[in-house]
C-alpha cells in the first residue's frame, strides 16, 4: 500500500473523537470488517482494556503487538465474545460487525463464532480423525448434509490450509497423530471450513519450529485473499512480514495503530518505537 496515504488515513481513523465513522480506507480500497469503539474490559476489579478504538479492515492481516499482559488476548476474545466464557468479566463499549454490536443481547453467539473463528497458540485438534476435525463444525452449522458435499468441503479446506497433500491418504487417522506444524494447519482448516469472515490467531506460531512458522506465515498471506485475519505475535519480524496493519498495545491501551510499514520504519510514538527496537517488553 501507499504508506504515506495510508498513514494519513490511519491517523484520521484513530482520531476517533471526531465521531465520524469511517467505513472504508478509500485510497487503498479497504473495507471495514470490525469497528471497535471505546472498548473497556474488567476482570473483577482489574481493568484489562482501556477505551480501545480500532477499525479492522477486510481481507487484510492486522497484527497486535505489545508486551505480555498488555491485553492482546483479551482484546482478541472480545471480537467473538469468548470472554463471555470467563467469570466476572464486565465489558463496556462497542464491537461492531456490519453495524451491529456483537454484545447486544439479541446477537446469536453461535452464529457469531461461526463468522469469527479462532486459532490458538497451542494446536488443539479434537480427539477425532483429521477428516472429522474439519467436517464436524460445518455439519453442526448445517452447512453440508450430503456426504459428497462434506468430502468436497474437507478437501477444499485442507487444500486452502496447505495440508491436503500431506494428509489425503490418512484422513481417518487421529488429528493428534500429526506434527505440531501440521496440527496447526489442521486447526486452520477447521477454522476456515465454516467460511468465517474473520480468523483470530493468538500467537499461532509461537509453539512451532522455524520451518512450520514460515509455512503458516505463507499461509496467512494466501488466506487474506478470502478472510480478514487478526493475529497476535511477539515476533516483530513476523509482524513486519505478514501484517498490513499493526496495532501496538501497552497496559490495555492501543498506543499506536498504523500501516505496518509506517509502524516499523517510522513509528509515531516513542513507546512503540522503544518496543519495536527491543528497548522494553
Ligand atoms: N481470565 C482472566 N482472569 C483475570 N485476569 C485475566 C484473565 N486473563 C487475562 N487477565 C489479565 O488481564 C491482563 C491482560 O492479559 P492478556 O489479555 O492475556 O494479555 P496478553 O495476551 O497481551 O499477554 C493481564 O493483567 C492478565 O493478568
Ligand atoms: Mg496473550
Amino acid at each position: 500500500m501507499n504508506s504515506q496515504v495510508a498513514e494519513r488515513e490511519m491517523t484520521s481513523m484513530t482520531s476517533q473523537r471526531t465521531g465520524q465513522p469511517v467505513t472504508r480506507n478509500e485510497q487503498v480500497g479497504h473495507d471495514l470488517s470490525v469497528r471497535v469503539r471505546d472498548l473497556s474490559l474488567w476482570y473483577g476489579e482489574h481493568q484489562a482494556l482501556h477505551n480501545v478504538n480500532i477499525d479492522i479492515y477486510q481481507k487484510n492481516v492486522t497484527a497486535l503487538i505489545g508486551p505480555s499482559g498488555c491485553g492482546k488476548s483479551t482484546f482478541l476474545r472480545c471480537l467473538n465474545r469468548m470472554n463471555d466464557l470467563i467469570r466476572n468479566v464486565r465489558i463496556q463499549g462497542r464491537v461492531e460487525m456490519d453495524g451491529r454490536d456483537v454484545n447486544e443481547p439479541k446477537m446469536d453467539e453461535v452464529a457469531l463464532r461461526r463468522r469469527v473463528g479462532m486459532v490458538f497458540q497451542k494446536p488443539n485438534p479434537f480427539p477425532k480423525s483429521i477428516f472429522e476435525n474439519v467436517a464436524y463444525a460445518p455439519r453442526m452449522h448445517d452447512l453440508v448434509s450430503r456426504k459428497a458435499d462434506q468430502d468436497e468441503l474437507v478437501e477444499r479446506s485442507l487444500r486452502d490450509a496447505g495440508l491436503w497433500e500431506e494428509v489425503k491418504d490418512k484422513l481417518h487417522q487421529p488429528g493428534t497423530s500429526l506434527s505440531g506444524g501440521q496440527q496447526q494447519r489442521l486447526c486452520i482448516a477447521r477454522a476456515i471450513a465454516v467460511q468465517p469472515d474473520v480468523i483470530l490467531m493468538d500467537e499461532p506460531t509461537s509453539a512451532l519450529d522455524p520451518i512450520s512458522t514460515a509455512t503458516i506465515e505463507d499461509l496467512m498471506d494466501k488466506l487474506k485473499k478470502q478472510f480478514t485475519i487478526v493475529t497476535v505475535t511477539h515476533n516483530m519480524q513476523q509482524a513486519a512480514r505478514v501484517a498490513d496493519y499493526t496495532a501496538f498495545f501497552h497496559l490495555g491501551e492501543i498506543i499506536e495503530y498504523n500501516d505496518t510499514k509506517t509502524m516499523f520504519s517510522n513509528p509515531h510514538t516513542k513507546k512503540a518505537e522503544d518496543y519495536i527496537t527491543g528497548r522494553f517488553g
